[in-house]
């Protein structure tokens, strides 16, 4: 396993992740879930993926007794929950102050934990404005309940005024962003991040590396039983991804990339997930699994990296035909 610093900071994360969005709870119950983060941390997993919002919680509840059950060294792993859906109250969803600080001591209690290493806002929100969550996330670290504190799927702009906030104010800034990046999902991660990575030193942990599932090759003939896209209560995810005029030309494309995985000897997981490691920009890219077979295979994609030489991602652009455009060089 390779280990990159988060950022601008001295923490170091496993290239490799492990999460447990729509799986803890809905398809792996605690005994499953101990096999799959068993095999992903003896690959050299450091760093576990959660949020207060999975399955209303129950993903943190089983990921801190796996962690009870495998009696890992605390200082082995860096744990982050993410804080947005907290619940149906007034108050239980969002960044103001009062959830930042009840929905992160509620999830360190259901983890079972007394700190996460990564507090993550999971999403912007347009009512709080930006001064009290930084606030309130600067006084989690201060509380000893996070060490270091970050975004999901913030803009450039939103990311930089809490920055600039934080600075001002000598409050603990943002360090990390969790965007979504995958061989389909590109603009913010390959150019509108571009200028934090250089000003600020932000760290990227990214998600759906696999598009859920899309960059497998499993959707390319149909839906396979028991897989993500055919779960019932995830109807509006295939909707998005597969439903769509947008969804099936995506399809067309994975069909085009399968001769090249083919060609190098490798499978597509392993592809699409060594094609997101080459981003010197990604800090972590956090895999996601329905059973443990899955979680082998995708651990092994850190020893075909290598086989994505500048040819190999030439074709794979050809196919793609979606790089974010260059900055216009005025002066040429
Ligand atoms: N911050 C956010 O807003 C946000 C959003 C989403 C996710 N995340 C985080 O990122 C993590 C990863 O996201 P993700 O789960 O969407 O990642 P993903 O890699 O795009 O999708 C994972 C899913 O693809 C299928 N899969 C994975 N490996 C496979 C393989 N080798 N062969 C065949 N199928 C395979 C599995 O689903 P099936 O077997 O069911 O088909 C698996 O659950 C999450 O667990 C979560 O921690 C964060």
């Amino acid at each position: 396993m390779e280990y990159r610093f988060l950022g601008r900071s001295g923490l170091k994360v496993s290239a490799l992740s492990f999460g447990s969005w729509v799986t803890f709870g809905e398809q792996v119950d605690t005994d499953l879930a101990y096999n799959q983060m068993k095999t992903a941390y003896d690959a050299g997993v450091n760093f576990f993926d959660n949020a207060e919002g999975y399955e209303n919680g129950t993903s943190e509840l089983i990921m801190g007794k796996v962690i009870q059950k495998a009696g890992w060294k605390r200082s082995d792993l860096v744990l982050s929950t993410k804080i947005f859906w907290g619940g149906d109250g007034p108050n239980d969803k969002g960044l103001s102050f009062k959830h930042i600080k009840e929905g992160t001591e509620a999830s360190l209690k259901r983890m079972q934990t007394g700190y996460v290493d990564l507090l993550f806002c999971h999403r912007p929100d347009i009512y709080t404005p930006i001064e009290e969550t930084v606030w309130a996330m600067d006084q989690m670290i201060r509380e000893g309940k996070a060490l270091y504190w970050g975004t999901s799927e913030w803009s450039a702009e939103q990311i930089r005024k809490a920055y600039d906030f934080a600075r001002q104010e000598h409050l603990r800034p943002p360090l990390m962003e969790q965007p979504q990046y995958n061989m389909f999902h590109r603009h913010r991660v390959e150019k509108e991040y571009n200028m934090l990575y250089k000003d600020i030193g932000l760290g990227t942990t990214i998600w759906s590396p696999l598009a859920s599932g899309l960059l497998t090759g499993k959707y390319n003939d149909g839906i396979p039983e028991g897989s993500r896209l055919g779960l019932e209560k995830y109807g509006w995810l295939k909707e998005i991804l597969l439903d769509t005029e947008e969804g099936r030309s995506k399809i067309e494309k994975v069909k085009m990339l399968v001769p090249i995985a083919n060609d190098l000897g490798i499978t597509m997981p392993q592809m699409a997930l060594a094609w997101c490691l080459k981003n010197k920009n990604v800090s972590t890219v956090i895999t996601g699994a329905s059973n443990v077979k899955q979680v082998e295979q995708n651990m092994s994609a850190m020893d075909v990296v290598e086989k994505l030489d500048d040819k190999v991602m030439e074709k794979i652009e050809e196919i793609l035909d979606n790089k974010p455009g260059e900055e216009q060089d005025w002066r040429n």
